[in-house]
């Protein structure tokens, strides 16, 4: 069946609406001039308005559109979750995963399952992990304002409970839960799994520098978000973070070279990415200068300096560059720095690739305007790609910069926004099909989503394989999946809504970071970074 997940090798509003009083108080004549004045100031307001955010929305106003999806993309985490649940809200689903690394003696039951199977594959849940703390870091007053960082920072410990559970000492870590042949014979509901879960596991003999550094970039993001909240978590996962990344730095070696079965499925084409990834995180977390000397000192080795690439569970390149880059807008002694400067300078040209209308502009986009780089979840480089913009956009903004030079032409933070915007209309809906690619969001979105749980029903007491009638069933799923992000359309902007189509319609939790972390930017005009401490 499915599986090819490994095929993204690419490193290579609303107008404010003036809120008149609508009350018709006739014979008050000074209430009558007060509606003018009104008028006139609202009118004012919104020509001003225009000038400074075309197309943005009104201060401290939130676009219903965006907020909306972002409420429904979040709910596909709970959908994902192993373990035994707590407050559980999705009626189709319940404990699973109880016994997982029982083997190892260790309680590896919490966590996330990877996508339509019961696979936890840590490289991408560390970085489901990172995604989502930096979201929450960014961005998560823009969450509280719809009651949506609390699911958020629940979503996140689930899977920090996970990854602190797999790193029992310093140089061991479990990587993956189940065996993913094994697991891929069976279409059952995670409720009613009875097969071995089998462990794997890097170590001082058999390291694996990816998805050590990943891990460790994870729990240093997210012991920024749990710094005040939780002090003590915060700093057990600095803890774990820290000789994380010293084992992944000390003991240099690609995971999927030392573990070839994870070809298949996670291939890493290079760790160097996430070494410098880890250390900027781990320099945002600490401040210790250590790492900010590691990602200046490797940056010409690892950094792919003027090459901008596609931001992916694969490739966090673009990531680092924008991450690094808010030291120098933000951090008044380190903006001259030279060794972040090629981060910078890379983190623009990245800018540059993304915006249609620059010189420098990518061509790999649809006639509809979506970036577009692989056909096996083609959404995930158009919605990475769309959150580092808004958050360059950001960055601009808040500290007063107001221009970006592309070749001969210079933008605004606002072209950065109305392109992040572009990415997630269409992905919502404004596409060719009509197709929201966001389950649950919208009048039309794939009802043969490839996903286990959500194509059983929950009643149905399958075992291993008499479940594959479920997948070969011509009936929509019984389930809807909220909040999936399926991988979406082809080139031709075409989607074929079947469920054995896993290359296009298979959802993936980072891909569900990467939403959560575009919408909960959107969903308010762009501001200042606040919640970043
Ligand atoms: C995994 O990635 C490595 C490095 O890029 C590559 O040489 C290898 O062929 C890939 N394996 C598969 C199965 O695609
Ligand atoms: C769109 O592209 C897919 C994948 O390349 C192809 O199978 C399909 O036939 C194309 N559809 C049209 C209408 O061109
Ligand atoms: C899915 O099933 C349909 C109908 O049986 C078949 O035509 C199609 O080739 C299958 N697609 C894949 C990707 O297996």
């Amino acid at each position: 069946m499915h599986v090819h997940r490994h095929w993204d090798r690419s490193k290579g509003g609303e107008k404010m609406v003036a809120k008149s009083g609508s009350r018709c108080c006739c014979c008050c004549w000074f209430l009558g001039i007060i509606v003018v004045i009104a008028v006139v100031l609202a009118v004012v307001f919104t020509i001003r308005h225009r000038a400074n955010h075309s197309d943005d929305i009104a201060p401290g106003s939130t676009d219903k559109k965006y907020a909306d999806a972002l409420k429904i993309a979040m709910q596909f985490f709970n959908i994902q979750k192993s373990g035994k649940l707590e407050n559980n809200k999705i009626p189709w689903r319940g404990d699973s995963g109880l016994k997982d690394g029982s083997e190892a003696s260790l309680d590896l039951s919490k966590g996330l399952y990877d996508a339509g199977d019961h696979m936890k594959f840590g490289f991408p849940m560390a970085f489901t992990a990172t995604l989502l703390s930096w979201s929450i870091l960014e961005y998560g007053d823009h969450m509280d304002s719809l009651d949506q960082l609390d699911p958020a920072k629940d979503s996140l410990k689930w899977t920090t409970d996970f990854l602190i559970n797999a790193h029992p000492s310093p140089n061991v870590l479990y990587i993956q839960v189940g065996d993913p042949e094994t697991d891929h014979k069976c279409w059952d509901r995670p409720e009613t799994m009875s097969r071995k879960r089998t462990l794997t596991k890097i170590d001082a003999d058999t390291p694996g520098t990816e998805v050590a550094a990943e891990t460790a970039a994870a729990m240093a993001a997210a012991s920024l978000v749990f710094k005040e909240s939780d002090t003590k978590y915060s700093g057990t996962l600095l803890k774990h973070a820290k000789q994380l990344f010293d084992f992944a730095d000390n003991n240099r070696a690609s995971y999927s070279v030392n573990i070839p079965e994870v070809q298949s499925y996670y291939n890493s084409t290079g760790y160097g990415d996430e070494l410098l990834w880890a250390a900027s995180w781990l320099y945002h977390a600490t401040e210790d200068k250590t790492y900010l000397d590691f990602v200046s000192k490797n940056g010409e080795e690892f950094g792919n300096f003027g090459s901008p690439t596609w931001f992916s569970w694969d490739n966090k390149l673009p990531g680092t560059h924008v991450l690094l880059s808010r030291l120098t807008f933000f951090k008044k002694g380190l903006s001259g720095s030279k060794g972040l400067q090629g981060y910078k300078e890379t983190a623009e040209a990245v800018m540059c690739g993304l915006i249609p209308d620059s010189p420098t502009a990518t061509s790999s986009r649809t006639d509809g305007g979506l970036i577009w780089v692989a056909e096996w979840n083609a959404l995930q480089h158009p919605v990475s790609s769309a959150f580092l913009a808004t958050l360059y956009s950001d960055y601009m903004l808040t500290s007063g910069v107001d221009k970006l030079s592309c070749g001969d032409t210079s933008f605004k933070p606002s072209d950065l926004r109305k392109f992040a915007r572009s990415q997630a209309d269409y992905m919502l809906g404004k596409n060719p099909e009509t197709m929201s690619y966001l389950v649950g969001y919208g009048d039309k979105y794939p009802e043969f989503v490839h996903h286990r749980g959500a194509s059983i029903p929950g009643d149905a007491n399958t075992g291993c394989k008499d479940g594959f009638k479920w997948l070969n069933s011509d009936e929509p799923n019984p389930n809807v999946a909220y909040g999936a992000l399926v991988g979406g359309p082809f080139l031709n902007e075409t989607f074929i809504d079947a469920r054995n189509n896993s290359m296009q319609n298979e959802p993936s939790t980072y891909n569900s970071a990467l939403v959560v972390g575009l919408l909960s930017s959107l969903v308010t005009r762009s501001s200042s970074v606040e919640s970043f401490k």
